[in-house]
């Protein structure tokens, strides 16, 4: 199993939502945060300098992080349908990290592994 971090423009949600459905991956976690990639400096449309009051150098634009545990196997589709529908050729699409996970279990039932999921 591999936990997929995606880090998304906002208005992409919806679009990543039906590719997760598509898999029928179990579930999800979604938070909204603030971040930068390599343009940090440089000012962008949207962009604030202050987080949770305190002022900042950093350039920091609203995206989504979708967090989601899937099998193996559906991985490599996943990174290929996130980028055909999140990828605009403009700076800010977002990004993929990928990660091992150990188990996964399901607390009502005590399934694990992929039947956790
Ligand atoms: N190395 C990183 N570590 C953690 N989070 C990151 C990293 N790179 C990007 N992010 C997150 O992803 C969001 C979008 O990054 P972004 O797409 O701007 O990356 P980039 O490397 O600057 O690529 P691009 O040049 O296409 O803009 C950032 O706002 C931040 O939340
Ligand atoms: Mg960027």
């Amino acid at each position: 199993m591999k936990e997929l971090v995606m880090i998304i423009r906002p208005e992409k949600l919806e679009d990543v939502k039906a590719i997760l459905d598509e898999i029928h991956c179990g579930g999800m976690t979604l938070s909204t945060v603030m971040g930068c990639g390599t343009q940090k400096g440089t000012v962008m449309e949207g962009a604030v300098n202050e987080i949770k009051g305190f002022k900042t150098t950093i350039n920091l634009l609203p995206k989504v992080k979708v967090e989601v545990v899937v099998e193996d196997k559906v991985v490599e589709d996943v990174i290929t349908k996130i980028r055909e529908t999140c990828a605009t050729d403009n700076v800010g699409d977002g990004k993929i990290f990928i990660k091992n996970v150990e188990d996964a279990i399901r607390i009502r039932t005590g399934e694990r592994g992929v039947k956790g999921l």
